[in-house]
């Protein structure tokens, strides 16, 4: 029944969590037909979306809007709708606490929302990134709880009432090649049958779907991508730290290195790793890699060399003022981006909220230009604001640092009007006149 739901559309789709992930997914599944509705906690944001308003730059207001006022999807807080939902679609968030272990509490509320309205011929599938057996540990338990609870009234069986699956969001936010519809989907349910309800559901809408052979496996699929990037990007720090000491570009380097046309693809050393993604998603394998005795060194070393790349950006900083007889203390700085990566806005593990954490401490002041945030705030008491990027804002600095890439700067006009650049990404490779007012990592 839900397959015949699914292939001719009339199926009613939800999704729950409508951040970085799940707003691009429930337009995309609105998009091929489906009347959606979109579930979050966070009730300004619902209202701002009844208003056609989007949080998240991958999706313009120009896309949310007809599908709002067409009443293609609808958005609530209410979670009662889950009773009339044939698919649910699960994007909360997957944090880290304090002490490096996954916070599971996100998934666990919304699990328990679903196990309450659970029914039969409902499809479930996690797409937050988690530790490979979250799917059957976490949620299925969770539902099976709740159904043991109210049974016989609700004795359904994954598999044959109801159908479980993970499919991890592989979503790149900002990249405009690749976006929901066209990135591989990765597809494992709890079940053979679940896979395949889910394959069907996904495939209504994704170019390419590839299934594997359960939910664990699907789940550690996205930690080897993820910590895939992160093992590389600790590598080519480290390599940018070694070529620092022999007084070697390693941009050139790698540049270079990139034309071999096989085995070798190039990463990019920068001034930390950021988002909610890279510096969280493998401390969710190591951990869950030691309750199988095992300590995932790799992980541990890359996050180490990473981390420390902000103290090796104020490193830097303070070269190029003592360039010019400055010291630290005292000297005016201009932030050029806070964002974690290029032209976005999330500020969310941003290596530039430590940059600017140890600046403070040695007594520098700091403006930041960023085209996507224009709000910053380091803790509850002060909050930031982005400054216009102008010739006086740029002259005025004693030393420019370029945090982000954004693409919408003139690095040509930024190094002719600045005093000293700092440059953690390269951005002024192109730049004609005054390479030697700039210092790279
Ligand atoms: N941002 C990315 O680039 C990216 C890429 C791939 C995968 N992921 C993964 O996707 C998941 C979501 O990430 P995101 O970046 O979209 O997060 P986000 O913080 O942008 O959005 C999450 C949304 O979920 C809502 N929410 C929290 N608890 C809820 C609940 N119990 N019920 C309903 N809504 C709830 C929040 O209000 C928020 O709007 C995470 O596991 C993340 O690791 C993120």
């Amino acid at each position: 029944m839900i397959l015949e739901k699914i292939e001719n559309r009339t199926a009613h789709a939800g999704v729950i969590g409508l951040g970085y992930v799940g707003l691009p997914l429930m337009v995309a599944v609105a998009n091929a037909g489906f009347r959606t509705t979109g579930i979050d906690i966070c009730s300004q944001k619902i209202e701002r979306l009844k208003q056609g308003i989007s949080d998240v730059p991958d999706v313009p207001n120009t896309a949310l809007e007809p599908l709002m006022t067409s009443g293609r999807i609808q958005v609530t807080t209410d979670f009662s709708v889950l009773e009339d939902l044939d698919t649910v679609n699960i994007c909360v968030p997957t944090p880290l606490r304090e002490d490096r272990t996954p916070d599971m509490q996100y998934i666990v509320a919304a699990s328990e929302q679903v196990a309450q309205r659970l029914h039969s011929e409902q499809l479930i599938v996690l797409e937050s990134t988690t530790y490979p057996g979250t799917t059957e540990e976490v949620v299925l338990s969770i539902l099976n709880t709740y159904l043991k609870k109210n049974a016989p009234i609700r004795s359904l069986e994954v598999g044959r009432d109801f159908y479980l699956a993970y499919s991890p969001e592989r979503i790149e936010p900002g990249n405009s090649t690749y976006y929901v519809t066209n990135t591989p989907k990765i597809i494992g349910g709890v079940t053979p049958n679940c896979t395949d309800v889910a394959k069907t559901f996904y495939g209504q809408f994704i170019n390419k779907t590839h299934t594997v052979s359960s939910s664990r496996t699907a789940e550690m699929v996205k930690l080897l991508e993820n910590t895939f990037r992160s093992v590389n990007i600790g590598l080519i720090n480290e390599v940018a730290l070694i070529c620092d000491r022999m007084d070697l570009d390693v941009w050139e380097i790698i540049d270079a290195a990139a034309t071999k046309p096989f085995g070798f693809m190039p990463f990019y050393p920068g001034p930390g790793t950021g988002g909610h993604c890279i510096p969280v998603d493998p401390h969710y394998l190591s951990w869950k890699a030691q309750k199988y005795q095992y300590h995932a060194r790799f992980i541990e070393l890359a996050s180490e060399i990473n981390n420390e790349m902000p103290r090796y950006v104020v490193e830097k900083i303070s070269h190029a003022l003592n360039l010019q007889r400055k010291a630290l203390n005292g000297s005016k700085l201009l932030i050029l981006g806070v964002a974690y990566k290029k032209d976005v806005g999330d500020t969310r593990e941003s290596p530039a909220l430590e940059v600017i954490r140890l600046i403070l401490d040695k007594k520098a002041e700091f403006v930041y230009h960023d085209p996507y945030v224009s709000n910053l705030s380091l803790d509850s008491k002060t909050t930031y604001h982005s400054k216009p990027l102008t010739a006086d804002l740029v002259q005025s600095a004693d030393c420019v640092v370029i945090l982000t890439d954004h693409g919408a700067v003139d690095y040509n006009w930024l190094v002719e009007h600045a005093q000293s650049v700092v440059d953690t990404r390269n951005a002024t490779r192109r730049v004609q006149m005054g390479q030697e007012k700039i210092i790279k990592i």
